[in-house]
Parts: C-alpha cells; sequence; structure tokens
C-alpha cells in the first residue's frame, strides 16, 4: 500500500520515541499557564500524537476538543488517551476531521495550534483562523507558532533526534530544510542501527507554507483575531474580539 507524502504515516512510528519527552516539557512550559485559566474549555486543533492534548488536560478543568485528521496521528493520540486517568479522559472529545470540517462553535475560551499553521497552504490557513474565530467564545485566546517567514535559500542540515536505545538498537532521525515550491521542504530521515549497522532507514518529507508576520497578521484581523504578543519564532497570542 503506498504511503501519502506528509501524511504522517511513516512518522508516527518514531515520534513517540525521538521527540514526546522533549514535547511534553516544552507543552507545559509553553501552555500550562494557560489551561490552568481556562473557564470555559480548550481547543488542540492538530492534536497530533495527544502530548499537548494530555498536558492541556492535566492543566485544566474543562472540556478538551482535540481536532487530528491523520489517521496515523490519531492511533498514537487515542493509544495515549486510552492510558489517561479515566475521570481526564472523560472530559476530551476527539475530532477527526480537518478543523474547517469539525463544526466547532463558540466551545473554548482557549485555542492552542501547536507546530500546526506551517503544515497549511495559504487557501487552508485563512479558512483555519475563521474556523478558530467561531470556535472560541468572545475574548478567547489562541496561541500558535508562526509560521517561517520564507523559504531557506538552500538544503541544510537542521538537527538530529536521538539517539534513543530501544534494547539492542538505536533510533535516530536527521532533518534536513531546503526550498521547495515556495514552500520549505522538511526532510526526516530516520535511521535504526545495531552494533554499528543499519537495519533500516525510512523517510518522510512535509511542505511547510511560509508567511511573513504581515500577512498572517491581516488574516487574523480578516478572522476577527487581534494579536496581543508576537513573535518570530516562539508562540504568537491572539485574542477573539
Ligand atoms: C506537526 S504536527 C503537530 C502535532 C502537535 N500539535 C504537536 O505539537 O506535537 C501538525 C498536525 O496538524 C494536523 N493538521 C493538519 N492540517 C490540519 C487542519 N486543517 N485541521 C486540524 N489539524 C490539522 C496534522 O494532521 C498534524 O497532526
Amino acid at each position: 500500500m503506498g504511503r501519502e507524502p506528509g501524511s504522517y504515516e511513516v512518522s508516527a512510528e518514531f515520534y513517540d520515541l525521538l521527540q514526546a519527552e522533549d514535547d511534553r516539557r516544552r507543552a507545559e512550559r509553553r501552555f500550562g499557564h494557560a489551561a490552568r485559566r481556562a473557564t470555559r474549555g480548550v481547543l488542540d486543533v492538530g492534536a497530533g500524537s495527544g502530548i499537548v492534548t494530555q498536558v492541556l488536560l492535566a492543566a485544566s478543568a474543562v472540556p478538551v476538543h482535540a481536532v487530528e485528521p491523520s489517521p496515523a496521528m490519531r492511533s498514537l493520540l487515542l493509544s495515549r488517551l486510552a492510558a489517561t486517568r479515566a475521570d481526564r479522559r472523560a472530559r476530551v472529545t476527539v475530532h477527526p476531521h480537518p478543523l474547517q470540517e469539525a463544526g466547532l462553535e463558540q466551545v473554548a475560551d482557549l485555542a492552542v495550534a501547536s507546530n500546526v499553521v506551517a503544515c497549511l497552504d495559504p487557501t487552508t490557513r485563512r479558512e483555519f483562523w475563521k474556523h478558530v474565530g467561531t470556535a472560541l467564545t468572545p475574548g478567547g485566546l489562541l496561541l500558535f507558532d508562526p509560521p517561517p517567514a520564507a523559504p531557506p535559500a538552500a538544503r541544510e542540515h537542521v538537527g538530529t533526534l536521538g539517539p534513543v536505545r530501544v534494547g539492542p538498537d538505536h533510533y535516530y532521525a536527521e532533518l534536513h530544510q531546503g526550498p521547495g515550491d515556495g514552500t520549505v521542504r522538511t526532510e526526516f530521515a530516520y535511521r535504526v542501527e545495531r552494533e554499528g549497522r543499519v537495519l533500516r532507514r525510512e523517510h518522510e518529507t512535509f511542505e511547510l507554507w511560509p508567511a511573513a508576520p504581515a500577512l498572517i497578521a491581516e488574516e487574523l484581523a480578516l478572522a476577527g483575531l487581534r494579536p496581543i504578543r508576537w513573535s518570530r519564532s516562539d508562540l504568537v497570542a491572539a485574542r477573539r474580539d
């Protein structure tokens, strides 16, 4: 069976092993405070493997809506929820659609889009803001990672994940980014080694859509979202009017 590029079908296998612990600490630092203050509900849009969802559930006492369209990522999300305390699991609703198809209206006073906006092409992104606005109550807060402002000039190595040991094997991922077709092409090359010998290699490519901060500000305004904190690389915060 063929694998769709950018569907997470390859990456889902390695995600928890290579990224979960760092991602969890980062999510607690970035979203814990806002989640503790939520009084109506929390929207985790593009919930992925559910690491952020679990942090939001632990920090808040309100319903959490986890929106995740990718079946591969959703299976990690549901496995994580299966191992979550029953009282917390009772507070989460999993929406197996893109946000634009989830039909959520005024369900949350906090929306979190962790590493999601860059994954959206410009047409989808414009729709996305509108649906975030509809899902938030008036005065609700949106926290998101801004997309890169522009594609890089040349392909470059941007990081290594691992090694993480599983029995006799070591797991790694090498990350490269380069210019795509108006996009930032992001390549994950996974490798499993035993006694210094490569046992397996897997590969998945994602296209990220860059957008200048001024364009994002314009799009947010059209959706009734008012930026209250800007950052080029860290979280951006916006409030629904
Ligand atoms: C890079 S992952 C980030 C996952 C998670 N938020 C995290 O920080 O670990 C981006 C996620 O956004 C999801 N996604 C992409 N388009 C979406 C959309 N239109 N609505 C909701 N989720 C979307 C993808 O399926 C993917 O799981």
